[in-house]
C-alpha cells in the first residue's frame, strides 16, 4: 500500500447494532479511518460513548468514544470520501442519494437501492464484476461523481456464498430455504425479549421476498448496461430464533447436473474471490468452510470462523424432493452486514472507486483502475 494518509469515512447510522460492527472493524483499518459518525435528530450533537447503547463484545474502539454524531448529512461530514450506511430503511433511501449527490462513494447495508437497475448488489466474492454497473449512475457533477453500492440482505448473503459455487459448476434451478435468523438482525433496540427467549417467531417483514428476489439479480450476468437476472426459483420460510448472532439457513437444492456429494464439497472448498486474490484486508483466507460430523455448523461455536467473515457449511446429505440438501451459517452483522460492506468498500477502492483514490494507492500495480 502507498497511500500517504488513511482514507477518510463517515459511518451512517453509527449507534445501530450494524454501525457498531462498522465501528468495530474499522478501528485498525490499514486504509479506512472513522472520521465522522452520525445518526438520528435523537442522537446528534451528543459525544458518542454518553449516547450509543454499546453491545459488542469489546470495547468501544478509544479512537471514536468521543467522538460527536453529527447529523446525516453529507455538509456534516465534509472532508470524507466514503459514506458506510447503516442507516435504518426509514432514512436511507433519500439520505444515501443525498451524500452520492455530494460525491461519496456510498456502501449501504439498508435495502431501499438493492434493486435500483443501476446500483450494484454485490457479495465480493461472488458477483465483483456487478460493479462495473455503477458506470450507469449519474450522481454527482462531472468533477465530484457519485456512486451508490449495497450489500444484499443479512441471510441472502449465506444463501448466495453457498449457491454461487454451485451454479458455476452444475448450474442452480431451484432452491428451498429455512431461515433461523438471529435477533441481532433485528437491530436495537430489537425484538422484545418476552418474544425472543423461550421461543420461536415464524414471521420476519419482508424478508422472505428478498431471499427470494434478491439472488436473481446477484448470480445474473451484466450485459450491455444492465443485469439478466439468473432464472432460478427460491421459496424461503424465515423464522426469528433466541440466538445473538448468526444466521442459520436450512437449504435444499435443485442442480442442473447431478454430481455426487464428494464433487460438491469439493466445488465449495476449491471457491475462491477476487477478494482473495487481491489480499484485501477483510477477506478470510477461505470463504466458504466445510464442516465434517452430524451437528455442524452452530452458532455458537463457528460464527466467528474466519473473523465472521467465512461461511460454514455441513450436513451436506440427499434431498429425496431436490437433489442435495446442506446447513448454512453466516455472521449476520459481521459477512451479512458491516463486514461484507467493508469488503465491498475496499473492493471498489482497489477498483479506484474512491474519489481522488487511485488503485494503485491502495492495492499496488496489479489491481488496475477500471471498474
Ligand atoms: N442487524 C443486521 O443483522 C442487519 C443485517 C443486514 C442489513 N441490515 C440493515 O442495516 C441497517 C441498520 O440495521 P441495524 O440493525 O443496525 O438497525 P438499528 O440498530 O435500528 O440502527 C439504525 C440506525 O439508523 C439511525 N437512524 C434511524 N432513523 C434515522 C433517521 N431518520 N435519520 C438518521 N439516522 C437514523 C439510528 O440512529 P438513532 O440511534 O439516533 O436512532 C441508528 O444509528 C438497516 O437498514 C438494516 O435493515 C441489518
Amino acid at each position: 500500500m502507498t497511500l500517504e494518509r488513511k482514507i477518510p469515512v463517515a459511518v451512517l447510522g453509527a449507534t445501530g447494532q450494524v454501525g457498531q460492527r462498522f465501528l468495530t472493524l474499522l478501528a485498525d483499518h490499514p486504509w479506512f479511518t472513522v472520521a465522522a459518525i452520525t445518526a438520528s435528530e435523537r442522537s446528534t450533537g451528543r459525544r458518542y460513548g454518553d449516547t450509543v447503547r454499546w453491545s459488542m463484545t469489546t470495547p468501544i474502539p478509544p479512537s471514536v468514544r468521543d467522538l460527536m454524531l453529527a447529523p446525516t448529512a453529507p455538509d456534516a461530514v465534509r472532508g470524507c470520501r466514503v459514506a458506510f450506511s447503516a442507516l435504518d430503511s426509514s432514512a436511507a433511501g433519500p439520505a444515501e442519494v443525498a451524500f452520492a449527490e455530494a460525491g461519496f462513494l456510498v456502501v449501504s447495508n439498508a435495502k431501499n437501492h438493492r434493486m435500483d437497475p443501476d446500483v450494484p448488489l454485490v457479495v465480493p466474492e461472488v458477483n465483483p464484476g456487478h460493479l462495473a454497473l455503477a458506470a450507469e449512475q449519474s450522481y454527482g457533477t462531472a468533477g465530484a461523481r457519485g456512486v451508490i453500492l449495497t450489500n444484499p440482505n443479512c441471510s441472502t448473503i449465506g444463501l448466495v456464498s453457498a449457491l454461487a459455487p454451485l451454479e458455476a459448476a452444475f448450474g442452480l434451478e431451484q432452491v428451498h430455504a429455512v431461515t433461523l435468523q438471529a435477533v441481532s438482525g433485528a437491530g436495537i433496540p430489537g425484538v422484545p425479549s418476552l418474544l425472543a427467549i423461550d421461543n420461536i417467531v415464524p414471521f420476519i417483514p419482508d424478508e422472505e421476498d428478498k431471499l427470494e428476489v434478491e439472488p436473481h439479480k446477484i448470480l445474473g450476468t451484466l450485459e450491455n448496461g444492465a443485469i439478466r437476472p439468473h432464472p432460478v426459483r427460491t421459496s424461503a420460510a424465515c423464522n426469528r430464533v433466541p440466538v445473538i448472532d448468526g444466521h442459520t439457513l436450512c437449504l435444499s437444492v435443485k442442480l442442473r447436473d447431478q454430481p455426487d456429494l464428494d464433487a460438491v464439497r469439493a466445488a465449495w472448498e476449491a471457491f475462491r474471490g477476487e477478494p482473495q486474490h487481491l489480499g484485501l484486508p477483510s477477506a478470510p483466507a477461505r470463504p466458504i468452510v466445510v464442516l465434517d460430523g452430524d451437528d455442524a455448523p452452530q452458532p455458537r461455536l463457528h460464527r466467528d470462523l474466519g473473523a465472521g467473515m467465512t461461511t460454514s457449511i455441513g450436513r451436506l446429505r440427499p434431498c429425496p424432493l431436490l437433489g442435495i440438501r446442506f446447513v448454512v451459517l453466516s455472521h449476520n452483522t459481521v459477512r451479512g452486514a458491516a463486514g461484507g460492506a467493508l469488503l465491498l468498500g475496499e473492493l471498489a477502492a482497489a477498483k479506484g472507486m474512491v474519489p481522488g483514490v487511485a488503485a494503485e494507492d491502495v492495492i499496488g500495480p496489479r489491481a488496475g483502475s477500471a471498474t
